[in-house]
């Protein structure tokens, strides 16, 4: 049991590294543009407005939930098919189509929505997932949301990965793989968005110990290195698609309450007060925006924003190691042997 000044000393190590990479960001906040204000749906009208994407696809991992099932909304908001893939779509489906149909500020009552089953940490069922995505028209926007952290012990995917770097990097990665070559033939190309987290500076990602068999097992230095796998992950898409119409971008989506802290002790009670009032800098609304934005703006499809990483609508800047090309390839290839070695392997591109 951890003692309270040591909760609080969480939380202020959390508000210190995550507000300052706030202020890394290039361009404006001001109302007249988008920015860290921004909201899903102000992005949507930016960009085209209501029905604008009529006749898309966008898959999203962790729909039900959070930022995802706003980035969904926002998403059947600007026209598109959305395929929410989440755990327990038979439990979760009546909430989100409540949600997206019915609730909240805004509603999409035609919004065309279907469900999906994954569970992350089970990679055969990211193998049944991706085969019933390749069966689809196209896949206009891939969205890898889920994600899970500062697991409070170290606890392993059914594949023996440690569970934060398994679920939010090595499961996206094989999802990922096992869709190229249909995203990668698509004459419109696709947008591929990861959610990484300016915690990625939290934890540095060692590939000869991805999984802490080794190293002492931290929640938070878990977290991040997972989270800078997916900023390594993100760059290494973008550079190996360079001459078609994949685009891949890692985004920030601000510090936002949602079911991602319950692990963070006392997130229940007065560490939720404490997260509001100190950490989170952003409504959920205002949290999907950056991932609705990588979709949907014309600049993300552009050369120049290849495998940038984004917070508050607008490229930042991750850490170096975020940046250096041979951990980007040294991590690349040991997700692949991994994966291979346990019977995972993805069709060579
Ligand atoms: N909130 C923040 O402050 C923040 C900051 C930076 C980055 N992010 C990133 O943003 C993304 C979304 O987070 P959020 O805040 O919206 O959290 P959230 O509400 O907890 O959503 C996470 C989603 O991931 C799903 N998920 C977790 N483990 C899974 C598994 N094993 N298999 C399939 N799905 C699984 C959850 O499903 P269940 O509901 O079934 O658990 C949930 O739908 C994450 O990648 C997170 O790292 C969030």
């Amino acid at each position: 049991m951890r003692s309270t000044p040591k909760r609080i000393g969480v939380f202020a190590a959390v508000a210190l590294v995550l507000r300052p990479t706030n202020a890394m960001v290039f361009g404006s906040s001001s109302p007249a543009r988008l920015g860290k204000r921004s909201t899903a749906k102000q992005v949507v009208d930016k960009c085209g407005g209501p029905g604008a994407f009529a006749g898309r696809t966008a898959v999203v991992t962790g729909g039900a939930s959070g930022i995802g099932l706003e980035t969904c909304k926002a998403l059947a908001h600007a026209g598109c098919r959305v395929i929410i893939c989440s755990r327990d779509p038979s439990g979760y489906a009546a909430r989100c189509e409540q949600e997206i149909k019915r609730g909240g500020a805004y509603a999409v009552p035609d919004a065309q929505l279907e469900h999906k089953r994954v569970e992350l940490s089970e990679l055969g069922t990211v193998r049944e997932l991706a085969q019933e995505l390749n069966a689809l028209e196209t896949i206009d926007f891939l969205v890898l949301n889920a994600g899970v952290m500062a697991i409070p012990q170290r606890e392993l995917t059914s594949a023996g990965f440690e569970k934060q770097i398994g679920i939010n990097h090595f499961a996206h990665h094989l999802l990922y793989r096992l869709l190229e070559p249909k995203l990668c033939a698509q004459p419109a190309g696709c947008r591929v968005v990861t959610l990484a987290s300016a915690a990625h500076t939290f934890g540095s990602v060692d590939t000869a110990d991805l999984h802490y068999s080794k190293r002492a097992y931290t929640p938070w230095g878990a977290y991040g290195q997972s989270k800078l796998a997916n900023v390594l992950f993100a760059k290494a898409v973008a550079d190996r698609n360079a001459a078609n119409g994949v685009r891949s971008v890692s985004v920030h989506p601000g510090v936002i309450r949602t079911p991602l802290w319950k692990h963070v002790p006392g997130a229940s009670w007065i560490g939720g007060a404490l997260i509001s009032a100190f950490i989170a800098d952003k409504s959920i609304e205002q949290g999907a925006a950056t991932t609705v934005y990588a979709c949907l703006s014309p600049e993300c499809g552009r050369d120049d924003h290849a495998g940038v990483y984004l917070s508050d609508c607008a490229i930042a800047v991750p850490n170096a190691h975020a940046r250096d090309p041979a951990l980007r390839a040294a991590l690349w290839e040991a997700t692949e042997q991994q994966l291979a070695a346990a019977g995972f392997s993805a069709a060579p591109k």
